[in-house]
């Protein structure tokens, strides 16, 4: 009963109401407040499945419809592709990030973009997104950068498959805004110009990267097939010569999306079938005529799938009236959640559906109760459903104006809509398209709440924004503000500051990156955070990576400070060097899998055993028994199962050295605690007078020629669960009295430690790393 323009489904019951996937618009607006965005999801699924069965129908190669998330992402709606069976594209890490946790599989992600940056490329390679849509040759440098096989081994076996973006020199027919194909065209290589086919050669010389297919889009909302299919062959043409030239081989041939819906009545209804038959048929007889095998078809359809959805639903406010020249309607939306009519003179429709819910508005009877007392339909926008408002009394023509600071803010120009009253609702349809994905803060709006309707069932999937959110970034500078009491509860506010949490074996380390902390963390700050009740929780804090003061050879060194949780700074620590390590690798910065860190120590050399990072090796320098350089009390010599007393208790004692000192005591009772050794002889040896400097203590047993036990009691921090010093002099010291023979596992509480000696007793230490968390920390946890 509505026209083309509305979802499926959608209808007007008798009291004038529009009913959206079984639920009633005016209760929709009063449950969640407007203006709310109505998503249908029948429609949504419909429209996928659409698509997917017109290319079964008309092509018969292998295809694939990949969602292009920037006419709108959320997670729910990442989550329904999927669940559909798309592919997705996006053109950002923001976008990428959302796609990701939705759970959406990397794998069957376009990454596209003309100005990709360094730092998004390195988000979607270690994402593991499918495709890397290559626009231009600056990219293509920045990549051969990234993926150089020589410099990542990863890559050596798996090249990462990229599309080219080609302009292909074909002009739409749809706003300049929106076109992308033509010459004079910021997106992709030109093929006029030979830069495309330098850019495929570049591509296919370069190792580590894989060209497996083309790629254009010549712009968006367009009616006309001819154009979409020309460009699709035009591609093919392309490919034909490239294989000519150079033995290419097409795999993949992605043209776009750009398939238009129509906007008013009087637009064409643009067919999802029509679109796709016109474009294989065309895709289909290129290859013929240039001999090459039909290759993998990936549309990219964005508004087609997504306007058709959904419905905007809108509060009537303010009206002014300048007689004889305009009659202004103001809703309480407008071009902070739609800026299409402002941006590209878009043209949307609208229909009064009835008043809001709402007992915060009072009104007298209300047009919806005039119009069901008289037995009246409801009315309709221009042009639509003029059988409805047969008989309807006060009709009208009326600007529907936003409520934004702008006089460009004009949401639709001109409409003979039934005469609208404050707190009429008014519902725009094919409002599912680049609206919501391109809606701002002006004015500080808030951005509007979106629920999914299905079989009279309405599920929020994005909440209205709230003051909270619009304070989230913000950082006063001033905490407290004059002016009346505040309420109790203040909302959290995000410092946006990022950090990131790992793990390795018992330890557990907080990073932060120069980038969000330019200047090293106070101690306070350092103490909330590592704090495990109040901040964060950690066994220390890494600030890195600094520049280095010097570099290696390759030029390659990663700077870093190491803090501990009483916010005093400390020069080495096995696990957490094996944490930054990783850090580092999963930010991708390393050129290889080896390479230096530079702490305060001396140099550090970390070795990354496999792609993930999951194992990761650090050489820890060179383990020493001499009492001048551990150093110990005394004349110069060496301390091995020297007999000791402690708390009335005869040990043997080993002392070892290897940037810090240790005491090792073995411990052959089979049946003893080691923990229990360490917790209650720990606090006394720490402070052995042999010691200047006081001592790390370990109580190692051990199991087998590879295999020691232990338990660690830290200098300066007591028990511990895993140390990675400590490991190694553990195992030095164990190789040393001939208990055991390189390598060692050390077993801690926290976990187990390989650590490898060699000849000269450089010592090695390998274990497994994780990453924990990464967030941002609120503004109040680290305010001065
Ligand atoms: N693929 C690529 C590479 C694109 O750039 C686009 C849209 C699409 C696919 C999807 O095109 P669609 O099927 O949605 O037409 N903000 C404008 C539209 C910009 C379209 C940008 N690219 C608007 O509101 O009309």
């Amino acid at each position: 009963m509505l026209d083309k323009l509305w979802p499926q489904e959608a209808h007007l019951d008798d009291r004038g109401d529009l009913w959206l996937g079984g639920c009633s618009a005016t209760k929709l607006a009063a449950e969640y407040g407007t203006p709310l965005y109505v998503f249908d999801e029948a429609t949504l699924r419909g429209r996928a499945r659409a698509y997917l069965a017109a290319l079964k129908q008309h092509y018969a190669g292998p295809a694939q419809v990949a969602y292009a998330a920037k006419a709108y992402l959320c997670r729910a709606l990442a989550q329904l592709w999927n669940e559909e069976g798309l592919d997705l594209d996006v053109v950002s890490g923001g976008e990428l990030h959302v796609a990701l946790a939705a759970g959406f599989p990397p794998e069957r992600i376009h990454f596209h973009g003309n100005n990709k940056t360094a730092g998004e490329l390195q988000e979607a390679l270690a994402a593991g997104v499918g495709r890397i849509v290559v626009d231009n040759f600056h990219e293509l440098a920045l990549l051969a950068d990234l993926v150089d096989p020589a410099r990542d081994p990863r890559v050596a076996a798996e090249p990462l498959r990229i599309w080219l973006r080609v302009a292909p020199g074909i002009q739409a027919h749809t706003h300049a805004h929106i076109q992308t194909g033509h010459l004079d065209t910021k997106f992709g290589f030109t093929l006029t110009t030979g830069d495309a086919e330098r850019a495929a050669v570049r591509a296919m010389r370069t190792p580590g990267l894989a060209l497996v297919g083309l790629h254009c889009h010549i712009g968006s909302q367009i009616y006309e097939t001819e154009e979409l299919a020309a460009a699709a062959a035009r591609l093919v043409d392309f490919a034909a010569d490239l294989r000519d030239r150079y033995g290419f081989l097409l795999h993949e041939l992605s043209p776009g999306g750009g398939w238009g819906v129509p906007m008013t009545p009087a637009d064409p209804a643009a067919p999802i079938a029509d679109y796709v038959a016109a474009l294989a048929g065309a895709l289909t007889a290129a290859c013929r005529q240039r001999d090459l095998p039909l290759p993998r078809l990936i549309l990219e359809p964005g508004r087609s799938l997504v306007a058709p959805a959904a419905v905007a639903l809108y509060t009537v406010g303010s009206r002014k009236e300048i007689p004889g020249v305009r009659t202004y309607v103001a809703v309480d939306g407008g071009m902070a959640d739609n800026i299409r009519p402002a941006l590209y003179g878009a043209q949307y429709t609208a229909l009064r559906i009835g008043r809001r819910e709402t007992s915060s508005v009072k009104h007298e009877v209300s047009d919806v109760e005039r119009r069901a007392a008289s037995g009246q339909g409801g009315v309709a926008g221009e042009g639509c459903q003029t059988s409805d408002v047969e008989g309807e009394g006060e009709w009208e023509r009326v600007t529907i104006a936003g409520k934004f600071c702008e006089s460009g803010d004009v949401l639709i120009r001109d409409i003979a809509l039934p005469r609208l009253e404050a707190g009429d609702l008014l519902a725009i349809p094919m409002a599912g398209a680049y609206t919501l994905a391109m809606a701002s803060n002006y004015n500080l709006a808030r951005r509007p709440a979106v629920v999914l309707v299905n079989q009279g069932e309405a599920r929020l999937i994005q909440r209205r924004e709230s003051y909270a959110d619009l304070l989230a970034r913000d950082l006063p500078l001033h905490d407290e503000v004059a002016g009346p009491p505040r309420p109790h509860a203040r909302p959290a506010a995000s410092a946006g500051r990022r950090f990131a949490k790992y793990q390795a074996l018992g330890n557990d380390y907080i990073v932060l990156d120069p980038a969000d902390w330019p200047e090293p963390p106070a101690a306070e700050q350092i103490r909330r955070l590592c704090d495990r009740r109040l901040g964060v929780g950690a066994d220390g804090i890494l600030w890195g990576p600094l520049p280095p003061t010097t570099a290696d050879a390759a030029g390659r060194c990663f700077g870093v400070r190491l803090f501990n949780p009483d916010g005093s700074e400390f020069e080495k620590s096995g696990n957490g060097l094996r944490i930054f390590a990783r850090y580092l690798w999963d930010r991708r910065l390393p050129a290889g899998p080896d390479f230096a860190l530079q702490t305060p120590a001396g140099p550090v050399v970390a070795h990354v055993l496999d792609a993930g990072g999951d194992r990761i090796a650090l050489d820890m320098g060179r383990l020493s028994f001499d009492g001048r350089e551990i150093p110990l009390v005394g004349s110069p010599r060496e301390v091995i199962e020297e007999p000791a007393t402690v708390a009335g208790r005869a040990l043997r004692i080993t002392a070892v050295g290897i940037g810090n000192p240790h005491c090792v005591v073995f411990v052959d009772d089979p049946d003893a605690d080691l923990a229990d050794l360490a917790r209650s002889l720990g606090p006394e040896m720490e402070h052995l007078p042999l010691y200047p400097n006081r001592t790390n203590v370990q109580f190692a047993r051990v199991r087998g020629p590879h295999e020691l036990e232990m338990a660690i009691w830290e200098r300066g921090a007591g028990y511990t669960l895993a140390s990675g010093t400590s490991s190694c002099a553990a195992a030095g010291a164990a190789i040393r009295t001939g208990r055991c023979v390189s390598p060692v596992t050390v077993h801690m509480p926290g976990g187990s430690l390989r650590v490898e000696v060699n000849a000269a007793w450089e010592a090695r230490l390998i274990g497994a790393v994780a990453p924990v968390c990464t967030g941002e920390v609120a503004a109040d946890l680290i305010a001065p």
